[in-house]
Order: C-alpha cells, then sequence, then structure tokens
C-alpha cells in the first residue's frame, strides 16, 4: 500500500508547541514532533508524562490548548475530519465491546465502516487467524486473557488499513511471549505502509520497533533521535557478574575497569560486580563485544565466573542519564514503574494491571 500524503515534507505527524493543560497542569507542554511517513516512531515515557494525552490530541479525541499539529498535512483541529479519515487508534481505551464475541466485533466494525455483510466477514476471518484467535472467535471478549484482548484491540484498528495507527502502550502488562506477537503484528502492520505512533514506557520496546525515539517527562520532548542515538547518551545496560571465589572479587573489579572502560560496582553479596557499559565509544565496541571479551580477560586471568547477565538499561536509567534523577511517578496509574528493569518484570506488570 502507498500512502498518499498530504504535503511533501513526508511526515505523517508534525506539530509544534503543542500544549494541554488540565486546570493548571500543563499535561503537555510545547512538544514539537516530526515523524516520518511509513516508520514507527516511538513515544517513551513514564506514568503521567503526557504521553495519552498527546495521543488523544493528534487523534482529534482532545482539542488542544496551543500550538499545532498536522496529521499528513491535515490540521488536527480545522481539518479534524480529513485527520479522522487517516488514522486509527487503540490501547488504553475500549474500542472492542466485550460483550460482543472477537468475531461479532470485527464484522460490526467492518458494517459500520461501510463494507458488505460478506467482506465483513471474510475480512473478519482473517484478521483472526493472522493474529492467532480462531480458537477464541467464537467467544466474548470480556472472557480474552489480556494478551488476546490486546491483540483482538489492534485487529479492530486495523481493520481498514490506516495510513496512522496510534498504539497507546500496546504491551503494558502482557507476558513476553504475547508481548512477542504484538510486536511481529506492528512490524506487519508497518509493511503494509502504514505509520506507527508508538507510546511505551519500555525501552526494549521502542529499541525493538521504533526507528526514532522521543522521550517525554511532564510533558516536554526531553530527548530525540534515533535509536542509536539515545543510546549512545545512555550507555547499553549493565554487565552483572557473579564469582566462584569471592577473594578474587577485587582483581575482577580491576581487570573489568580496565577492559570496559566503565564504573564497577561491588554488590552486597560478596561474589557479585556490577559493571556500566557504554555505548558508542570511539573503538567503536558494542556492550556485547565489550562484555564477551571482559569475560573472556577473567578466563585468562584464571578467575572464574559463576554467573554473567547483560541487561538493558531501564527506563530508570535512561531518566537518570537524561534528566539526572530517576524518573518521577506523576501519573494516576500509580507506580508501576519503580525499580523496575524493562526487560524482566512482565509479571509484575500482570499483577498490577
Ligand atoms: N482528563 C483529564 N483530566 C485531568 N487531568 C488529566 C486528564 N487526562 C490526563 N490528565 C493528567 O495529565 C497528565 C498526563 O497524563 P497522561 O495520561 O497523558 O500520561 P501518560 O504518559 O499517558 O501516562 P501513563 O503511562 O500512565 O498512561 C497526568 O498528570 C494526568 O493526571
Ligand atoms: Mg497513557
Amino acid at each position: 500500500m502507498t500512502n498518499q500524503t498530504g504535503r511533501s515534507t513526508g511526515l505523517a505527524i508534525e506539530t509544534a508547541g503543542l500544549v494541554k493543560t488540565f486546570g493548571d497542569n500543563r499535561a503537555v507542554d510545547g512538544v514539537d514532533l516530526r515523524v516520518p511517513a511509513g516508520t514507527v516512531y516511538g513515544v517513551l515515557g513514564p506514568n503521567g508524562a503526557g504521553k495519552t494525552t498527546a495521543v488523544k490530541m493528534l487523534a482529534t479525541l482532545l482539542r488542544p490548548d496551543g500550538g499545532e499539529a498536522h496529521i499528513f498535512g491535515h490540521d488536527v483541529v480545522r481539518e479534524a475530519d480529513a485527520v479522522r479519515g487517516r488514522v486509527s487508534l487503540t490501547g488504553q481505551y475500549a474500542s472492542v465491546d466485550e460483550d460482543l464475541t472477537g468475531t461479532e466485533n470485527l464484522v460490526l466494525l467492518g458494517r459500520l465502516t461501510g463494507h458488505s455483510k460478506r467482506a465483513s466477514a471474510q475480512r473478519a476471518e482473517q484478521l483472526l487467524e493472522a493474529f492467532g484467535l480462531t480458537e477464541a472467535a467464537a467467544r466474548q471478549v470480556k472472557n480474552y486473557s489480556g494478551g488476546m484482548r490486546r491483540r483482538i484491540d489492534i485487529a479492530a484498528s486495523i481493520l481498514n488499513t490506516p495510513d496512522l495507527l496510534f498504539l497507546d502502550e500496546p504491551t503494558t502488562g502482557l507476558d513476553p511471549r504475547s508481548r512477542n506477537q504484538v510486536w511481529d503484528i506492528v512490524r506487519a502492520v508497518v509493511a503494509q505502509g502504514t505509520t506507527v505512533l508508538l507510546t511505551t514506557q519500555y525501552l526494549d520496546e521502542a529499541d525493538q520497533l521504533a526507528s526514532r525515539i522521543a522521550v517525554i517527562d511532564k510533558g516536554r520532548v526531553i530527548a530525540e533521535g534515533t535509536k542509536g542515538e539515545l543510546k549512545s547518551s545512555v550507555g547499553a545496560g549493565a554487565v552483572h557478574l557473579r564469582l566462584r571465589d569471592p577473594e578474587r572479587r577485587p582483581e575482577a573489579e580491576q581487570l573489568l575497569k580496565a577492559t570496559l572502560d566503565a564504573e564497577v560496582q561491588l554488590e552486597a553479596d560478596p561474589l557479585a560486580l556490577t559493571a556500566r557499559v557504554g555505548n558508542g565509544d570511539a573503538d567503536g565496541l558494542g556492550a556485547t563485544e565489550k562484555a564477551s571479551r571482559a569475560l573472556a580477560e577473567l578466563a585468562r586471568a584464571g578467575i572464574t565466573v559463576d554467573n554473567f547477565s547483560l541487561g538493558q538499561p531501564s527506563l530508570d536509567e535512561v531518566f537518570l542519564a537524561l534528566t539526572d534523577r530517576p524518573n518521577s511517578q506523576g501519573g494516576a496509574t500509580g507506580t508501576r514503574n519503580e525499580e523496575r528493569n524493562a526487560t524482566r518484570t512482565d509479571k509484575q506488570e500482570e499483577a498490577a494491571a
């Protein structure tokens, strides 16, 4: 599918100084975004950062209090109808009817958007199959698991292939397997020419899917760039090591400092060490290469490593790097970000959801 862009800029979304206030809370406080058509653009931020509010303005569900936003060249306020014809939205809202089955929901949406009964039924079947929901097709959506629910939401939002799809935290609360399924779906949607604006609290999700990322905090964009640019400002993550022999720890510390060129922390556990690995250094080595080089050095020195892991930087680490403070918990939805590591708390998320 080819997208027809409204302007020659090739931008699906362009905002300038976008503002939304609730009372004296500036939920979105002067946001400038430029989202190239045909890409996945990630908007990364903690609870209450203003992600949903921004998306709602772009999808014409909320009226901006200041600034401008264009979708494929159409003004979201003055040309709201034209914008609505090009976008679709899913995420933190109900888009399907809980009491209807998967099939009924999709067929109804097809009928509502002007398709024949037969075409709607066909499209519904096709989507349910593509999303692995064939077996659940005849079940009421209220009996779906979280992951199935997220998939039917996305299926509903791409029933008519939109030019621009907003996915608002599509995988929050999903287990790793369901997250992967949703990621595959997003990739498939983009391959068909749709532009995707994805909001997320997970750095690794933005990393997996997005070509550019804006980090927002308290309604403002605090960093923007390609994944590589963002990561090199943050560092690639942490290497955790557990040694066999506590006596060798000081030696291991020196070796790691030298090979990783990084700060090394001694954990309370007398066997454990943690080192931050930078990215994009002059030597051009990635975090994984550096970590394996360090392991090789330890082996050469005869220091036995019992346990080793290389973790992604958490959202907190991104915020620390960008703002010199951990991310604040401004949102009404609680503290599900706290002390989390983006790569390993899906279970907790599920419990919190
Ligand atoms: N309808 C509303 N009325 C009043 N305040 C609101 C409203 N919607 C959002 N807010 C406030 O605006 C700020 C931004 O909220 P928003 O929902 O956009 O954050 P978010 O980044 O989507 O967070 P989350 O990750 O928790 O979904 C918050 O302080 C929130 O309390
Ligand atoms: Mg939100």
